[in-house]
């Protein structure tokens, strides 16, 4: 009886709601992002609720894998502090610059930043936007694969635009903005960005980022493309990946911080999404060589029918590599199969 009537007060008390919950998370990011000890009292002050309502929220942050350290008497911090992602600063770089970008939303977390755009582009039709998170609880890779997203880690946003072409027009351009990535990120680093095809993003062989493209419309005059992208930035060596990747500041040799970066992206991207709208997909493809991390090398193609072994010689103007086989050349498109060095 009085477990219920303590259920039933709990239940009467107003909720915050989740939008309040958003700002509060937001607020106390922002707190420990200085990496300074707070007082779980003083935050409670800051944030206008009670010291178990502090603890709640430690506890979430805590499962969006921010290390956060609490030292009784002291409080808790974060080890290094953090610089977050900037709304205000990256819609401000990019204002009157870009064709295709003029909304960026930037969230604490997320599902996925691409299934986000794919909602929003439910409820608006047409309209284009951008999205970054600092934690992705369900981000998702090629071929259904998982895409590990702890906080402020790494680099994940999708963009969502319309193109004035259909669904057959669309070969390349997922190689179209990998070469565009490779492009921006080369002066950055002290050893090469190459491209795995068809969309790995490599340093020395290992996973820098990965790009998810998800389309939809018709054949004919539109579509509506929706990309994702995922760049490692200074993920904790103990994440278990399942294949070889590093980090892009394990290779930094000019410095530059996320927002900068994700603004220098931007504007690539819309100088590429304009020329491959106007001019297709051949500019990039003939780049293909200068990028490709495999080329003039033997590779492995896995087909659901078994494996072929060949020589990479290029990209065709659809986006299917081109591999020399004893059998002669052959052709493979994305989605069917997968490349691997041999
Ligand atoms: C791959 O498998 O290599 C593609 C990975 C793409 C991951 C990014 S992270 C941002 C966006 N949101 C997602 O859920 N996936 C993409």
């Amino acid at each position: 009886m009085e477990d219920r009537q303590k259920n039933r007060s709990q239940a009467d008390k107003p909720q915050p709601s989740d939008k309040t919950s958003q700002l509060r998370i937001q607020a106390l990011i922002k707190l420990l992002a200085d990496g300074q000890f707070h007082s779980g009292q003083s935050i409670a002050d800051e944030l206008g609720i009670s010291r178990t309502g502090v603890w709640k929220m430690i506890d979430k942050l805590k499962q969006w894998q921010i290390a956060i350290f609490s030292v009784r008497g002291k409080g808790y911090k974060i080890d290094k502090g953090l610089v977050l992602l900037d709304q205000a600063k990256i819609n401000a770089a990019l204002k009157g610059k870009t064709q295709f970008f003029h909304r960026v939303v930037s969230l604490p977390s997320i599902d996925s930043t691409s299934s986000y755009v794919a909602r929003e582009w439910h409820k608006s039709p047409g309209k284009a936007l951008v999205c970054v998170a600092e934690h992705q609880a369900k981000g998702r890779g090629r071929k259904g694969r998982k895409w590990i997203s702890p906080f402020a880690s790494n680099l994940y946003f999708s963009l969502g635009i319309n193109l004035p072409f259909g669904l057959n027009a669309l070969g390349g351009l997922s190689l179209t903005i990998g070469i565009c990535l490779a492009k921006v990120l080369n002066p950055y680093t002290s050893a090469a960005v190459k491209l795995k095809w068809p969309n790995d993003l490599l340093i020395e062989g290992k996973k820098l980022a990965g790009i998810l493209v998800e389309a939809s419309g018709d054949n004919i005059d539109q579509s509506f493309i929706n990309i994702g992208i995922g760049l490692n930035w200074q993920m904790s060596k103990t994440q278990a990946v399942g294949q070889d990747w590093c980090n892009l500041k394990d290779y930094m040799a000019h410095k530059v911080d996320r927002n900068e970066l994700l603004v220098k992206i931007l504007l690539a991207f819309d100088a590429c999404l304009q020329d491959y709208c106007a001019n297709g997909f051949t500019s990039f493809s003939e780049k293909w060589r200068d990028y490709s991390a495999f080329i003039d090398q033997t590779i492995v193609i896995e087909t659901r029918q078994g494996k072929i072994l060949g020589k990479e010689i290029g990209i065709n103007d659809k986006g299917a590599i081109r591999v020399a086989t004893d059998e002669g050349e052959k052709l493979f498109y994305s989605g069917e199969v997968s490349l691997r060095p041999a």
